[in-house]
């Protein structure tokens, strides 16, 4: 029998994020939210649902909690809403608000787990879209005045923060795609939101270190090596591209103070008006971080396709990989790939994988189990991808499974199950899974084993 031992001191954790778990969405003053909003528009989200009441996380934090302390979590990483916080997103602050999340850290601790904060995982108040959202760049002051407030009823109890959740999605799935909220469909939109989404960013960090807040602060990007597929030069030329959107963009900036050469020519060669990179602005984006929080899921393929507008790529899914039930594929060497890429290339000195996971039907059986073995398979090769990545040196410090609880799972609704516990939608019943057993046993004895 192998066992995969961890370093000591790893850090098991799991995440959620506000929209996706905790319902309440009109309780003590909360202020409406763009995924409010955006999934009342018909034909948005499956079977039109809604995050309204979700996991019902506000009111069963405790019982939740509980189930986390049962597995042996070391962290939790869940995200804070801005509008219960600051239900207009600015100005008035609601202390009921900011009551509930006071309360969660309190049981966390009381646990013996770790608070991991996202101060924004893609909640954003309604009335700051009504004022142009991200692609406003007054956004970025909005942020700090958040966040500000944040730190200082939390700061003293939480030692992990994370900035952004998956700015990529943020911009380009919300803005140029248009699948996420708000839903706007325009590139130079979304490359001025990606700008000011890191100006935000920087902002913060930069007074985070400058009033001398204990703990750490970093962000989290969803990554994912591109291959060309087939191989040939042609489609090389399309992986560098799709690389470029969605990796470069958002590593360059962060670590190199730039933004990547190549994609700027694409753009301007497509006649997308790019925001003017100032040399200051920069600076402030490239605010030395504590760690770098990465989302894997799997890796992309792709091919050159001139009609694609504007990477002139498009995805491919090649036959001999298999799929999760998002036709996701499952490839764990990629993370392997990728966090061995951050120590070389960037030169990452601290990372924590911030979400992992995967979705497949579930069925609870007669003996009230979920015995979910393609779930358990997928954590398993991925962890022993991190586990090979940590023997090549890269600094991997933690591992937080997507997701603690089947959940709101944007666009899929609650069709698309994560949790390493089942929800039942109708009950508010939560079952451990056979995988959150499984993970329960790796984090007791520090690794993986092979049975
Ligand atoms: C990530 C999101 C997270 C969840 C997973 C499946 O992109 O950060 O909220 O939806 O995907």
């Amino acid at each position: 029998m192998d066992i995969y031992q961890f370093p000591k001191n790893f850090l098991w954790g799991s995440a959620t994020a506000s929209y996706q778990v905790e319902g309440a969405v009109k309780e003590d003053g909360r202020g409406e939210t763009i995924w409010d909003r955006y999934c009342k528009c018909p034909g948005r989200i499956k079977n039109g649902d809604t995050g309204e009441i979700a996991c019902d996380h506000y009111h069963r934090y405790k019982e939740d909690v509980q189930l986390m302390k049962q597995l042996g979590l070391g962290s939790y990483r869940f995200s804070i809403a801005w509008s219960r916080i600051l239900p207009e997103g600015t100005g008035k602050v609601s202390e009921e608000g900011i009551q509930f999340y006071v309360d969660l850290v309190d049981e966390l601790l009381k646990a013996g787990i770790e608070p991991c904060v996202t101060l924004y995982h893609w909640d954003l108040p309604q009335a700051m879209q009504d004022i142009g959202g991200w692609a406003n760049p007054k956004m970025a002051d909005y942020f700090l005045e958040y966040s500000k407030i944040v730190f200082e009823k939390l700061g003293s109890r939480v030692r992990k923060w994370i900035t952004l959740n998956e700015p990529y999605c943020v911009a380009f799935l919300g803005n140029f795609e248009g699948r996420q909220a708000p839903g706007i469909q325009d590139f130079s939109t979304a490359l001025q939101v990606a700008y000011h989404l890191y100006l935000a960013h920087g902002k913060t960090v930069k007074y985070f270190r400058e009033s001398q807040m204990a703990g750490e602060i970093g962000i989290t990007l969803n990554l994912m090596p591109r291959h060309a597929y087939p191989k040939s030069e042609e489609n090389e030329q399309a992986r560098v591209w799709a690389d470029g959107y969605l990796n470069r963009w958002f590593l360059d900036p962060l670590i190199f103070k730039r933004y990547p050469e190549d994609m700027i020519e694409l753009y301007r060669k497509k006649q997308i008006k790019i925001p003017d990179f100032d040399k200051k602005s920069m600076e402030i984006i490239g605010q030395d971080l504590d760690f770098l929080g990465i989302n894997y899921y799997n890796d992309q393929f792709v091919k050159r396709n001139e009609t694609c507008w504007p990477l002139e790529t498009e995805p491919v899914i090649p036959p001999e990989l298999q799929v999760t039930d998002r036709e996701w594929p499952i490839t764990p060497d990629g993370l392997e790939e990728m966090l061995i890429r951050l120590k070389t290339e960037y030169g990452v000195k601290k990372i924590y994988i911030t979400e992992n996971g995967a979705s497949f039907q579930d069925v609870v059986t007669e003996e009230h189990t979920v015995e979910d073995a393609a779930r358990k398979e997928y954590l398993r090769k991925h962890l022993k991808a991190v586990y090979r990545a940590i023997q090549k040196g890269v600094p991997v410090k933690g591992y937080y499974v997507w997701s603690l609880l089947d959940n709101f799972e944007w666009g899929f609704g609650y069709t698309s199950r994560f949790g390493i516990i089942y929800v039942d939608f109708h009950t508010q019943e939560r079952i451990v899974k056979a995988s959150g057993k499984w993970f329960a046993k790796c984090i007791a004895m520090n690794g993986i084993r092979e049975d």
